[in-house]
């Protein structure tokens, strides 16, 4: 089965669980107005992506971990959009959660989606307890304090911001756990994997910094130059279009070499490198003189 459908079968099998029985009907929608249509899905792309060069012995406990990390990236996109923290309007062009269904349902949809990612890895348990525990484990970490995108967010309320851990921890984060559960998933060791995941959350960042600086929001399908409105620092505005550009570059060639030796490893430096093209952006006509 492709990546893509797996993912996607994964996260409809979870919501639909989700939804079952008596849940009140408007949550119950909410939940799937967040995680439906998705939009790149590149950290549950990536998760299988590892597992498959790692030897994918136990798809369903792959598919558990890509289906997981991307259930907590929706609920952090419903929970960053609301009015205590970026209060966007707009999000992968349409409504946000918080405008479609008000504040109280965003708050319990991003919950919701956050609890749901546990059950999730829990319930991989039944095919391999071990790996599962790990998955949790590594999730935890990804996820909360004091270096997941909890704290990433609470960077924010910080009067001085240290960049470094401000983006490994509300970027980088879900990337080392993309590779890192992929591993695990597959039965390897997930140690050795930060280093991949790490690379290409920063890779992304500064991607993100392109686009925000570049793209209009019709573009973007949210709103544009938030960095500068919301006085955040910014790749472009520190290094200017191409510097940042060159930057992207370099980190993702670090991100090349840094792969572990595995069964898969030439599938997934083409997979890595389909990911650096699909993340650098394609520069708007006054920008290409
Ligand atoms: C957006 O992530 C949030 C950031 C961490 C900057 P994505 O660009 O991966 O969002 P979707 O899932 O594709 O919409
Ligand atoms: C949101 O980050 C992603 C989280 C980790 C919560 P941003 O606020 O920088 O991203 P966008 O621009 O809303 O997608
Ligand atoms: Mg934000
Ligand atoms: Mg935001």
């Amino acid at each position: 089965m492709p990546l893509t459908s797996r993912i996607q079968t994964a996260v409809d099998t979870a919501i639909r669980t989700g939804q079952a029985g008596k849940a009140p009907p408007q949550l119950a929608r909410a939940l799937d107005y967040a995680v439906n249509p998705g939009g790149a899905r590149i950290r549950p792309t990536i998760c299988l992506s590892v597992a498959m060069a790692c030897g994918d012995d136990r798809p369903a406990v792959s598919d558990a971990a890509a289906c997981a990390i991307e259930l907590i990236h929706c609920a952090s996109l419903v929970h960053d959009d609301m009015p205590c923290f970026d209060n966007a309007p707009l999000r992968r062009g349409k409504p946000a959660v918080h405008k479609a269904y008000g504040e109280p349902l965003a708050l319990l949809t991003g919950d919701s989606l956050i609890i749901m990612a546990f059950e999730v890895l829990a319930r991989a348990a039944a095919t391999d307890t071990e790996r599962a525990v790990t998955l949790i484990r590594v999730l935890g970490e990804s996820t909360g304090m004091p270096g997941g995108i909890c704290a990433g967010q609470g960077w924010e309320s910080e009067a001085e911001i240290d960049l470094g851990a401000y983006h490994r921890a509300k970027t980088g984060a879900l990337f080392t756990a993309a590779t890192r559960m992929g591993a695990a998933a597959a039965g390897a060791d997930e140690t050795a994997w930060t280093e991949l995941g790490a690379r290409i959350g920063e890779a992304f960042q500064v991607a993100d910094d392109l686009r925000d600086a570049l793209y209009d929001a019709d573009t973007l399908g949210k709103p544009a130059g938030q960095d500068a409105i919301n006085n955040r620092p910014n790749a472009v505005h520190q290094l200017g279009v191409r510097g940042a550009i060159r930057r992207l570059e370099d980190i993702l060639s670090g991100a090349i070499a840094s792969i572990p030796s595995c069964p898969g490893e030439a599938a997934l430096c083409d997979m890595v490198r389909k990911t650096a093209e699909r993340l650098t952006p394609v520069l708007p006509a006054h920008h290409l003189a």
